[in-house]
């Protein structure tokens, strides 16, 4: 295609995360005694010769005496420089292709290892100026090519003027020889790469700063790949969320910014003014006052299970979608209800409080197993269904009532009814939501219907028990034994005194709400939840959303996909598709599901359109939101 602007793309440190000769030395040392400090000279001369002090000819001839390499390390080197290409350049890979006539790379670095990597992505080989080894006839590299004006200095400046393209230059690099291109007069722009590693001296000589290929695409309006650069959408992370959780969105390409500690109300409301993705826990409100100044917020990530610290109905009239994560810490409360009903089957409590005040009290009465017993789940839902696997498993005899239809694992009894239930177990264990409704659920009359000695936990939700009640049964004796982890009202912070009428009552364990509480639940919320965010961002995807229609969505494949999002009224698609009509556009796919309050419409087109039909897709009345993703 003719086109009259030229890219002229460093390799080491820009086309790929690494400099390639630290891989090399990487590779032939790797038996060596003196690995380490052998890898340290040759990082260090490659240091010296970019900062000036040491000619660039002296700075490959050392290296290359040090290494000794031959033809043999080659491959391994280029399958790894392959693995380590920059993100943005594998997701850009059809710039590539669409611009390889006017895509140069250019190197102080070896032909013999660059060619393979980049004419993978459509760079074409004679587009590719770089040093070549010399190889004698054992094939070890015994020099390089002096004449080739890339093994001196200035070489990238004079290898330029040799080539005297004929139209724009755009340099994009890392380093400071890459800005001398447009120092010399030889580029339009200099664009300062900083994806892998940002030198000072460099940032200060660039015309725009690229922190991904994205970036550059977009400033140059040549992103055929994605619609908007990542490192322009701004994601805040409060309340000290899993590292692995930053971790993730790093890598995405996103500009992240994360605090150890929730913000206030006014704070978080000027904080949010450019926040597109917003990461809390628990005690951060997201009140309508902060989603009023949310101007470009388009998802908040709980990273918890609960959502009641967001206002949902603020979000979703709004248009942002809300994730959290359901599922993460599952199994660390049904680790702590299987040992809860061990330790008071055993008495524990009580026995561990009498030694701490001097007591042997050794004896075995109204001690006894957990195998054999009828173990009663109410509410077989995500914890309930998993507890009942675990229990079966070590031998208990498994009955549960849900409200809805669910499926019976391995050999659980399902029970018609909650009476049913409670009249037959012998431990009891609560996992219902806790929605209002439950408020209560077990009182006065359920425990009336309960075995005399029954164990009773509650991990699920405060209210669910009537805790005068619960007091009561276990002065009487109609409970045995119980563990409860969850309270009407629950202090604040750890500050706060914790005030119950069940403090000191006999075989009783109160704990603190940490049923889901470990590192690996918090860890799984890290993957989980980043997960659901960039889902959305990337395909408009709400499977699992809180607030939002749930839509499990195609990948994007040769097509454009339009996102609406709007108030539930009738008549909007047929409004966005009488526009599509007006302007013959070829619908490729379109799914449509609302919610009580809003309408969500992906229709995915071909990606040959007239973008002026953008602006009256976004004029359609009612509309909330509305992007597009390449
Ligand atoms: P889930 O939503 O998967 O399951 C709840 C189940 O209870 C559903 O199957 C539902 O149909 C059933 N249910 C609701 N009301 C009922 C009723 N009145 N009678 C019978 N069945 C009823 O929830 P998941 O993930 O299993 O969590 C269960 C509970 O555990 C929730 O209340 C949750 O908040 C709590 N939880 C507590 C944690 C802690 O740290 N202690 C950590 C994680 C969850």
């Amino acid at each position: 295609m003719k086109y009259n602007k030229y890219f002229v793309i460093d390799f080491d440190s820009t086309f790929t995360k690494v400099e390639a000769f630290d891989v090399l030395a990487e590779i032939i040392v790797k038996d060596h005694p003196q690995a380490e400090s052998i890898k340290k000279q040759i990082v260090d001369i490659t240091n010296l010769g970019m900062e000036g002090k040491l000619s660039l000819r002296e700075s490959i001839a050392q290296r290359i005496s040090i290494l000794n390499p031959e033809r043999k390390h080659l491959s391994p080197l280029i399958k790894q420089l392959k693995g380590v290409v920059s993100e943005s350049f594998k997701r850009n890979k059809e710039f590539f292709t669409t611009y390889a006539d006017n895509i140069y790379i250019i190197s102080n670095g070896f032909r013999e290892f660059i060619e393979p990597v980049v004419t993978a992505f459509g760079v074409k080989p004679e587009n590719i100026l770089a040093n070549e080894f010399i190889f004698d006839s054992s094939d070890k590299v015994i020099g390089f090519d002096l004449d080739n004006p890339l093994s001196a200095n200035n070489g990238k400046v004079e290898q330029l003027k040799r080539l005297n393209l004929p139209g724009d230059v755009y340099v994009i690099g890392d380093g400071y020889t890459d800005y001398e291109i447009k120092h010399a007069g030889l580029a339009n722009k200099f664009f300062a790469f900083t994806e892998n590693i940002e030198r000072e001296s460099v940032l200060s000589k660039a015309d725009h700063v690229a922190p991904s290929l994205d970036e550059f695409l977009y400033l140059n309006k040549l992103n055929t790949a994605i619609s908007y650069p990542k490192n322009r959408i701004n994601v805040l992370l409060l309340e000290n969320v899993h590292p692995v959780a930053i971790e993730l969105m790093r890598a995405e390409g996103f500009n992240v910014e994360s605090y150890p500690a929730g913000l206030d109300e006014d704070e978080l409301c000027e904080k949010i003014k450019n926040i597109s993705v917003l990461g809390i826990r628990s005690k951060t409100q997201v009140t309508e006052k902060v989603l009023d100044n949310a101007n470009r917020l388009m998802v908040i990530g709980a990273f918890c299970i609960g959502t009641n610290q967001i206002d949902l109905k603020a979000a979703t009239k709004k248009g942002v979608a809300v994730f959290n994560a359901p599922f993460s810490n599952t199994r660390s409360v049904v680790e702590l209800a299987i040992a809860e009903m061990i330790l008071l089957m055993r008495n524990i409590p009580d026995k561990s409080a009498k030694m701490h005040e001097g007591k042997w009290d050794k004896s075995a009465k109204g001690s006894f197993e957990i195998r054999g017993k009828n173990l009663g789940i109410i509410g077989y839902g995500n914890i309930g269904a998993q507890l009942s696997v675990l229990a079966e498993n070590m031998g208990m005899k498994i009955f549960y009532y849900d409200k809805e239809e669910k499926l019976a694992l391995g050999n659980a009894t399902k029970c018609k009814s909650l009476k049913e239930l409670l009249a037959l177990a012998d431990v009891i264990t609560l996992h219902v939501d806790g929605k209002e409704s439950n408020t209560n659920l077990i009182g006065k009359e359920e425990f009336e219907l309960m075995k005399k000695g029954v164990i009773f936990l509650n991990l699920s939700r405060g209210h669910v028990v009537d805790v005068a009640a619960l007091r009561t049964n276990i002065l009487n004796g109609t409970v045995g034994g119980c563990s409860i982890d969850v309270f009407p009202y629950e202090p604040i912070s750890n500050a706060e005194e914790f005030k119950s009428e069940l403090r000191g009552l006999p075989n009783t364990i109160l704990t603190p709400h940490i049923g889901g509480s470990t590192s690996e639940a918090q860890e799984n919320i890290g993957n989980f939840v980043p997960n659901k965010l960039m889902d959305y961002i990337n395909t408009g995807s709400t499977s699992n959303s809180v607030n939002f229609p749930n839509l499990t969505l195609p990948t994007l494949e040769n097509a454009h996909r339009l996102i609406h999002i709007h108030n539930n009224v009738p008549g909007i698609l047929a409004k966005i598709n009488q526009i599509l009509a007006a302007n013959d556009i070829n619908i490729v796919g379109q799914y449509l599901k609302t919610n009580e309050h809003i309408g969500y419409v992906i229709t995915d087109i071909n990606k040959e359109y007239n973008k002026e039909m953008i602006k009256d897709l976004r004029a359609i009345d009612n509309t909330i939101k509305f992007r597009v993703l390449y």
